[in-house]
Order: C-alpha cells, then sequence, then structure tokens
C-alpha cells in the first residue's frame, strides 16, 4: 500500500495495515518507533508482544527523554516494553561528524536506507535496536512500523539481526509507504 504523502496523518491506516498483516502471518512481534509514545499508546490491546522505542536520552539535549515518565508508566502498565538507547544508525559515528564534521558509515547507512523514505530506515534501525535489546527473539519474522519525525507512515515485514551482523538484516515486505518523502 502506498500512501500519497509521508507523515503522521498515516498513522491510523498504517497501524490498522500492519495489524492485518500481522494476523494473516501470525506474526506475535510487532516494534514501533514512538519518540513520545503517542503511537505506541494505539498498540495498546492489540494483542502482540510490542516493543515502543523512543529517542535516546539526550536527543533533545543534556538528559532530555522525549517522553513523560506518565507515557512510559502507561504504557509498561499495558504489557508495552519501552526501549531507550542508543540509536543504531547514528551512535557514537554522530560524534565524530559533531566533533570534527563529515560523514561516517552508520550515517550513510541510514541516509542510503532513507532513499526508501525516512519510515523505512526507521522501521530497519528499531528492529535492531530491539533485538539487541533481547526485547524480540531471533531468526523471526517480525512488523515495524516507523514515520517521517512524527507518528507512523510505513510497516514492513522484517528478519531483524544484531548490530554485529547488520547486513544479514532482511526486509521481507513492505506492507506501506508514502510515495511521496
Ligand atoms: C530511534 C529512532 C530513530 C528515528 N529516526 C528518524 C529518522 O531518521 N527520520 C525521521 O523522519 N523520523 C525518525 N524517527 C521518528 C519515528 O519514525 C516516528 O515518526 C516517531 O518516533 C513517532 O513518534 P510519536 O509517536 O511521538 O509521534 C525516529 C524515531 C526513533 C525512535
Amino acid at each position: 500500500m502506498h500512501w500519497d504523502k509521508k507523515g503522521p496523518d498515516n498513522t491510523d491506516k498504517t497501524i490498522e495495515a500492519a495489524l492485518a498483516r500481522a494476523a494473516e502471518l501470525d506474526i506475535q512481534n510487532i516494534v514501533v518507533a514512538s519518540s513520545t509514545g503517542a503511537t505506541a499508546k494505539k498498540l495498546i490491546n492489540c494483542d502482540r508482544n510490542v516493543v515502543c522505542v523512543s529517542y535516546h536520552a539526550g536527543f533533545d539535549g543534556p538528559g532530555m527523554r522525549r517522553m513523560t515518565e506518565d507515557v512510559m508508566q502507561e504504557l509498561k502498565e499495558n504489557g508495552i516494553n519501552v526501549l531507550i538507547t542508543t540509536h543504531l544508525l547514528a551512535g557514537v559515528d554522530r560524534a565524530i561528524r559533531n566533533k570534527f564534521g563529515g560523514v561516517y558509515p552508520s550515517e550513510i547507512m541510514a541516509q542510503t536506507l532513507r532513499m526508501l523514505g525516512q519510515g523505512t530506515k526507521v522501521c530497519v534501525e528499531i528492529s535492531g535496536m530491539a533485538l539487541d535489546a533481547g526485547l524480540i527473539p531471533h531468526g523471526k519474522e517480525i512488523i515495524a512500523i516507523g514515520g517521517s519525525a512524527k507518528g507512523a507512515d510505513t510497516a514492513v515485514v522484517i528478519a531483524p539481526a544484531h548490530s554485529n551482523q547488520f547486513f544479514d538484516t532482511k526486509v521481507k515486505e513492505i506492507i506501506c509507504k508514502p510515495r511521496e518523502f
């Protein structure tokens, strides 16, 4: 499925398409990018193992977290794991750029994946992060949901690899994504 434009207006139909495909393929694990938790809240009661990946602490400034404690608590009480950690496709490479300028492998990999849209890059990244955190099983197809800065506009079926074997990642299906991005 292809949405006309990128962005959060596609959130509900992206989640609907992702859940429908999860049911068809009997996929139990869903990883969703949700900085504030707003998108992840829409997956409460979806009857799957849901992992919500938010921005790393410090993304908005030293010590700052995008997700409030209240929202994090609400997600956890509803069985959604919240992962807040280093971004797989930024990591210390971003520190080298920030300090010395230039561009380094992780961010080149991220920018290459963005040729398919921001959301596809995000899906690949967050599913690897969730796998490295031990929050989803290895060797199984999962569904990842990502977006363009806010909300969701992309969903994929993916078999992620650990960060130390990143290129073994297999994007099996693109369930939906925006045509314009
Ligand atoms: C680890 C991580 C990396 C992200 N990277 C990007 C990115 O490169 N480009 C982008 O447009 N959005 C990026 N996002 C935003 C997500 O795709 C998504 O739109 C957002 O987290 C939804 O948050 P909300 O539920 O608060 O609206 C990223 C989010 C996370 C958690």
